[in-house]
């Protein structure tokens, strides 16, 4: 028996919502560029987000609030190019729809049109519902994201774990309600207390994908460059390595510097 996300040919944020209905986990990474999606997605992952964490992998910002519209859709359309199976979710970076419903619907509108992405993806609760129905109602897939959410990272003054206080997981909890209610598919949950995420899960219809919540959710997502080992000097207690892509690009690259220093690269059979 294959897993129902692996046998379908190309998972849509209803699938999300079967997955969840089934009992089987869903699978996300983040990526931000054709050559790293085509591998992830021929992989059979469920779902790649365009994190704006491109903001801290590909730029190296310090946070996620510097990254533009216009780089979020370069970034997106690559991705996209390159999926055949999986759900490509793209992130509204920080001030694309907090200022106005209507800006943040306009937006919206021209991510989806200029990058082929399936979903959008949004960091917040109530204050955001009424642009999140704007945007669904637009015909467009929301996933939402409470919890630590970094575009906020000046209110919460830093990257800790989020909601270990009962009003903070009771609005976190109101705020997951209200996203299930306005038709979000799926709902991130970023660093919050295994319990709430669990609770939160069985609390609502669409699909939980959690980092650093704990086993509880119908879903899991990493940080591609994290996961595979190719950050250096970031792991959190959540995080674990799955390969050691640093240690296997530094051993190409060393030997490729080696072979050509002992000018055995290139060779006959490589020449023209
Ligand atoms: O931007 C991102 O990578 C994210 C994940 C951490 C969920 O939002």
């Amino acid at each position: 028996m294959g897993y129902l996300s692996i046998d379908k040919k190309k998972i849509t944020s209803k699938t999300f919502v079967e997955l969840k209905q089934a009992g089987e986990k869903i699978t996300m990474l983040t990526a931000y560029d054709y050559t790293t999606a085509g591998i992830i997605d021929a992989a059979g992952i469920d779902g790649i987000l365009v994190g704006d964490s491109a903001s801290n992998v590909m730029a190296g910002n310090e946070t996620t609030l510097p990254i533009s519209i216009d780089q979020m859709i370069y970034h997106a359309r690559a991705v996209a190019r390159a999926c055949k199976h999986c759900l490509v979710v793209c992130d509204m970076p920080f001030g694309s729809y907090q200022v106005s419903r209507e800006e943040g619907v306009r937006n919206a509108v021209r991510m989806m049109k200029e990058t082929g992405v399936d979903a959008l993806k949004m960091e917040g609760g109530i204050e955001i519902a009424d642009t999140i129905r704007g945007i669904i109602d637009a015909g467009i897939p929301v996933m939402g994201h409470l919890g630590l959410t970094p575009q906020s990272v000046h209110k919460f003054g830093g990257y800790g774990l989020r909601a270990k206080e009962e009003a903070e997981a009771e609005k976190l909890l109101n705020d997951a309600r209200t996203l299930d209610a306005v038709g979000c598919f799926a709902i991130t949950l970023e660093k919050v207390p295994a319990k709430l995420a669990e609770e939160v899960t069985k609390s609502v219809s669409c699909a939980t994908i959690g980092i650093g919540a704990g086993s509880g959710t119908d879903g899991q997502i990493l940080v591609y460059a994290d996961a595979l080992g190719m950050t250096q000097g970031f792991k959190p207690k959540f995080l674990r390595h799955f390969a050691d892509v640093n240690k296997c690009m530094t051993d190409g690259v060393q030997e490729y510097i080696h072979t050509v220093k002992a000018c055995s690269f290139p060779n006959i059979d490589e020449s023209y």
